[in-house]
């Protein structure tokens, strides 16, 4: 079943009914200013840092789910009858309802009683508001008298205190009210230097700036008093709780439209020139009030919208793909590459699922979200690869996490995740491969963002590596302390009281459990690392790391290996996970995934064994779970992985993250079909048709979609922030399309199914456009290959001369 339907010329998907199965929502926002938007206009707003500069409000987990929002209410001004466009939050049986997410914008549109409503939400490029593009038209015979009202609540800035610290917040509340504007300046008066501000195009009939004036006591969204009686009555909040709305009356002739444009924004100013005048208490909106006069004119207004236009056009256009199947396409054109540029934004931070306070920019995550993102802003990705390694530590260690807005790790979760110090290598890895630009590792970067600290970002990459070979346990492999990429496998945490964090808590000394996922995952960064090396002309240094991962490669066949698949770790008994031995948990998709994908086992037959038992035991229609059999019960040896119920999470969820992991896997043994088939499962595209069964967005990746041991089989949770963008995105346009970076240019190694008899690609890189075409002459993945014409050697396409602006590759397959 479905709720609506890919619009791929437009780059929209568009809902056709209201009532979703969970919100699907949208991002607003590129640079600086975001928000989260819902297909009923749920969602909201905040600058840089969804904890730090919450700008509006939302309520998380609220029956009914998804309250807050950029909401417009609709009155009939003969009748009293009042709607919302959006559906919510009045949920009037809408005529005709229709929600186009689409790149950078959603337009939500409705019919109501012959009132026609569409608002387009956007954020322009390069400038710190959203505008609410309303059009109205009166489809009636007869003409229509109505009010428009806006409504949205400010957040207090830090939305942690904001929604817990109502013993000051309740008192702290201020805003000014000038030209119709209303300005929210809570704490203005102290030391924060910026303030929000909420505008309309049209002369108002009235505001409201204090939420219980607007609603009446006891009343909710669905039925505000203001609404209700028709108008607002001027309130000025004091503390308690600051909203913006405007009153707006509109007389419509029949078939007549009528555009309004809401401003919502946000602004900082110089700390000397906080006030106007200088010594009164009264907000200078002197740069306010310029962004404000420009987009009450509505020329301004489109002309904004098509710049944005433009912008996600030249990002996608950097590669795209016409293959045979539209799924495939539609992802990698459109809605992949898009949903990369949202982790690159955001990470982990702000979605239905992620409340904006909890977790800032993780490591790990922010550096494998490179591989999805660096091709569309490599330049940002530069500058996101020196804020991460800047947060590293001098011991090769990192912070697990930062905050966006002051760029420093975060000490409650501390560091200790002894995988995190590779993906650094990884994600440079990724960016000199994409752009050569070699200068990077001669950057000074700091550790723990201390002063005086610097040193090339090449030494960070040298003591990632060391930090490993620092750290090996009994049996060799890499100790795993708090834990490695499954952040849910604690091995030294050993928590037996409620409440306690699983992933800070350390119970052990950690001398003993080890991860076969950082052996893997270590073989791969040094294998990167040497690459890396021998480019800057340390050959030496090179053979040195290439020894190390030999030495890692035969630990791993010795004490990584158990007969028909990779082990995962060793627990602190130095007893075996992920092994035919356990009851529970007998084998595991990372160390799979990883070992084959990195090319451990290739030549003597372990890489294809662990991806038939990968099959055998763990694949479904689904996608593959993470392990089997799933915990049934608690085990405090492993921690929160065995926290959650089967079938949930990491415990036997189909964690999608590591799905393509297998995908490249298979494309490393050479199997096309089994590769495309496991990208296929998990592709929200192609499981749109079980919307009823998935019901997350079927636009974008979901972080887990339950496992077969959960009631529920089949359904995506946690869509949008998660690592399974970048990974999709990587392993379809990189192994089954085969058109992969290297450090010494574009490799065109395709390893796709058997059925395909061509595709195309259209991917620029480093300047220069590469026009791609795969033909099959045969069932295998021998690549010959003609570039502008001529027959070449080998995979590699040579660099052309500077200058050049186009080669025309010709790939034939044998
Ligand atoms: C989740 C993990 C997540 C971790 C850290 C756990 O509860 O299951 O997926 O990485 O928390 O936030
Ligand atoms: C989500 C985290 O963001 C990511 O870093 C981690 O690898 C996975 N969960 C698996 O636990």
């Amino acid at each position: 079943m479905k709720y609506g339907y890919f619009d791929d010329q437009k780059r929209e998907y568009v809902i056709t009914r209201p009532d979703t199965p969970l919100p699907w929502i949208n991002y607003l926002g590129c640079e600086a200013y975001f928000g989260i938007i819902s297909n009923t206009a749920g969602g909201y707003s905040f600058f840089r840092d969804a904890r730090l500069r919450r700008i509006t409000r939302y309520r998380y987990n609220n029956a009914p789910y998804d309250v807050g929002g950029r909401y417009i209410y609709l009155r009939d001004d003969s009748s009293g009858e009042f709607w919302s466009p959006s559906w919510q939050p009045t949920q009037n049986k809408l005529e005709e309802y229709s929600c186009r997410h689409g790149m950078g914008y959603t337009t939500i549109s409705s019919k109501y009683k012959g009132i026609e409503a569409s608002t387009r939400y956007f954020v322009p490029l390069d400038e710190n508001v959203e505008i609410w593009q309303l059009n109205v038209t009166n489809h009636r015979p007869q003409a229509a008298e109505l009010s428009v009202f806006s409504i949205i609540e400010f957040c207090l800035w830090d939305a942690q205190d904001d929604s817990t610290n109502f013993q000051r917040n309740f008192s702290i509340g201020e805003v000014e009210i000038e030209d119709g504007v209303i300005y929210h300046k809570t704490e203005y008066r102290e030391r924060r230097d910026h303030f929000a501000f909420f505008a309309c195009s049209e002369k108002i009939a009235g505001y409201d700036t204090q939420r219980e004036a607007f609603l009446g006591p006891y009343r909710g969204w669905d039925n505000p008093a203001a609404v209700e009686r028709g108008h607002c009555s001027n309130s000025v909040a004091h503390g308690w709780a600051p909203v913006g709305s405007h009153h707006v009356k509109l007389s419509l002739e029949p078939g007549e439209t009528r555009q309004i444009n809401f401003v919502l924004g946000y602004q900082e100013n110089p700390r000397d020139q906080k006030f106007d005048p200088p010594d009164s208490q009264i907000i200078n909106k002197k740069a306010a009030k310029a962004v404000i006069a420009k987009y009450r004119v509505a020329a301004n207004v489109n002309a904004a919208f098509e710049k944005l236009r433009l912008y996600w056009n030249d990002l996608l256009g950097l590669c795209q793909v016409d293959t045979p199947d539209v799924h495939t396409n539609r992802m990698v054109n459109i809605w992949n590459a898009y949903q990369c540029m949202a982790t690159f934004n955001i990470s982990r931070s702000a979605s239905f699922y992620e409340s904006g306070i909890g977790r800032g920019l993780g490591f790990r995550d922010s550096n494998q979200d490179l591989l999805g993102f660096v091709h569309m802003v490599p330049g940002r990705a530069r500058e996101r690869i020196l804020d991460l390694a800047a947060t590293q530590l001098a011991s090769g260690g990192a912070y697990h996490q930062y905050q966006p807005l002051t760029k420093r790790g975060n000490d409650d979760v501390g560091s200790g995740f002894n995988d995190d110090p590779h993906w650094l290598i990884i994600g440079v890895g990724a960016y000199l491969k994409e752009t050569g630009d070699w200068g990077i590792l001669d950057e000074l970067v700091p550790y723990d963002n201390a002063p005086g600290s610097e040193t090339p970002l090449y030494e960070h990459l040298q003591r990632s590596f060391r930090y490993t070979l620092e750290r090996l346990g009994p049996h060799g492999l890499p100790l795993i302390g708090r834990a490695d990429w499954n952040d849910c496998l604690n091995l030294n945490c050993f928590s037996d009281s409620p409440g306690q964090s699983f992933q800070t808590t350390t119970n052990k000394d950690g001398k003993v459990a080890e991860s076969v996922f950082i052996a893997g995952l270590f073989v791969l960064a040094g294998s990167e690392l040497a690459e890396i090396a021998r480019h800057r002309g340390l050959a030496a240094e090179a053979a040195t790391y290439l020894a190390e991962v030999a030495k890692m490669d035969a630990t791993i066949h010795k004490h990584g290996w158990d007969g028909e698949w990779f082990l995962r770790a060793y627990d602190d008994f130095s007893r075996k996970i992920g092994s035919k031995e356990n009851v529970e948990g007998k084998i595991y998709i990372e160390t799979q995934g990883f070992c084959t994908l990195a090319g451990i086992g290739l030549d003597d037959g372990l890489a294809a064994k662990a991806l038939e038992s990968t099959r055998k035991l763990l694949a479904t229609e689904h996608g593959i779970v993470l392990q089997q059999p799933a915990y049934s019960k608690y085990y405090l040896e492993y921690g929160e992985i065995s926290s959650y119920p089967p079938g949930y999470k990491e415990n036997a969820g189909i964690f999608c993250h590591n799905n393509p992991w297998v995908v490249i896997g298979e494309t490393r043994v050479g199997n096309g079909d089994a590769a495309h088939d496991y990208y296929t499962r998990i592709n929200p595209s192609a499981r749109e048709e079980i919307s009823d069964i998935h019901r997350c967005e079927p636009y974008v990746y979901a972080q887990m979609i339950a496992g077969r041991d959960a009631p529920t089989f089949g359904e995506a949770k946690n869509s949008w922030l998660t690592g399974t963008a970048a990974w999709n995105y990587y392993a379809i346009t990189q192994w089954i399309l085969g058109i992969r970076t290297s450090y010494e240019g574009l490799l065109i190694a395709p390893v796709i199914p058997k059925s395909w008899r061509s595709f195309k690609a259209r991917r620029k890189f480093r300047g220069v456009t590469y026009q791609i075409e795969v033909q099959r002459a045969g069932d295998g993945n021998k690549v010959c290959l003609e570039v502008n014409g001529a027959p070449i050697q080998g995979n590699l396409v040579p660099l052309p001369p500077a200058g050049t602006k186009i080669v025309v590759v010709k790939a034939t397959l044998r």
